[in-house]
């Protein structure tokens, strides 16, 4: 291991320090937290400090490590540890692959034997960063053939850099296209009730100068409707063999919406997030989330509540979009068209 430092996640290797970008705070106050010992780490993943599929198996990874080399731990211990970082969030398999990574479920099937010493969880927990940058990069390449110049991209939830270590996957594919001179312009989803949209991918796209638009969620339709979304760019926190996939709560409106207007409808995502264990959309856990979050709203100004507090309320963090209304899933191998998520073809490349 050594030191790094990305958009939203920073590491010293001199003092074993370990710090993650307070995305609740975000865009108007950038403040790093302190991930001390796992469970801080769970609690900041748990209130969304930390997010994104990618990220948060890669805070829960490095919160591993760290704590390995902070205590010398024993087996018994690493794994309990491995196994409550699993638990803080249940919907992007990301996190559960990255646990799995960490803790060599691969050698137990094999009857191998496990190395647990610091330095070599430092190196898995590296190896997994490093992929990931790697993945952004082939995903956001094969997602930019497809954009056309001039095209504007409606998206929702934010996929980018604070999302990942790397460009980014739906946004990695928008930041590309425009990087590749395409003259693009960005219809952004505010997304409530978290408001990844309105607060994160606006930031991003603010920083790189890529023109944008932010929209309340509810008005995509009159978008589409009026011809002014070409194409919807979307991430992915699980992915079922059958490419139904999770993601955020609205993300299927969005679909809906795209299917009707005949919009082109993509899913940008690593293949770790493909989960054979899900066999269609209906064996993906969803999250329920806290009823405060959709009765308000709370961020860098505090705390807002506009419904009476004992209002009842559904509070899904994720929905499931099917097959057979997706346009294409852009991974790090290629891109899936319809026809071959149908046929399983994430089934036959995972297994490879
Ligand atoms: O609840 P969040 O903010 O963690 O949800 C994030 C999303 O749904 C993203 O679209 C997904 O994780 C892909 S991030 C590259």
């Amino acid at each position: 291991m050594k030191s790094f430092e990305f958009l939203s996640i920073r590491y010293n290797f001199e003092n074993n320090k370990l710090e993650i970008l307070d995305q609740r705070k975000l865009p108007d106050i950038e403040e790093w937290l302190v991930c001390s010992k796992p469970s801080d780490t769970i609690v900041y993943i748990k209130q969304l400090s930390v997010r994104g599929a990618p990220l948060i198996g890669i805070a829960a990874s490095m919160s591993l490590y760290q704590y390995v080399r902070a205590e010398n731990p024993n087996v018994d211990q690493i794994i309990h540890v491995s196994k409550e970082l699993r638990e803080a969030r249940p919907t992007a398999v990301n996190l559960m692959y990255a646990m799995d990574e960490m803790i060599q479920v691969h050698l137990v099937e094999d009857h191998l034997t496990r190395d647990f010493s610091h330095e070599n969880l430092g190196k898995l927990a590296w190896k997994i960063i490093d992929q990931e940058v790697q993945m952004c990069d082939q995903m956001s390449k094969w997602g930019a053939t497809l954009i056309q110049n001039g095209e504007n991209i409606l998206t929702h939830c934010n996929t980018g850099s604070v999302a990942t270590v790397g460009m980014g996957t739906a946004l990695g594919v928008i930041r590309e296209a425009h990087k590749q001179g395409k003259n693009i312009h960005v219809y952004v989803d505010e997304t409530r009730p978290l408001l990844q949209g309105g607060r994160l991918t606006t930031y991003e796209l603010q920083r790189e100068g890529i023109p944008y638009t932010l929209i309340c969620d509810n008005m995509a339709a009159t978008l589409m409707r009026d011809g002014k979304i070409q194409r919807v760019l979307v991430g992915a926190d699980r992915i079922a063999q059958n490419g139904d996939f999770a993601n955020k709560i609205g993300t299927y409106s969005v679909a809906v919406l795209a299917h009707f207007h005949n919009i082109p409808f993509h899913c940008v995502a690593p293949l770790s997030t493909v989960d054979l264990n899900c066999q269609s959309g209906k064996d993906i856990p969803i999250e329920e989330r806290n009823p405060q979050e959709v009765q308000g709203a709370s961020g860098a100004f505090g705390q807002v509540r506009w419904a009476p507090k004992e209002s009842k309320t559904f509070n899904p963090a994720f929905d499931v979009t099917p097959n057979n209304i997706i346009t294409s899933i852009i991974l790090d191998s290629g891109i899936y068209n319809q026809e071959q998520l149908k046929s399983l073809e994430l089934l036959k490349l995972k297994k490879k």
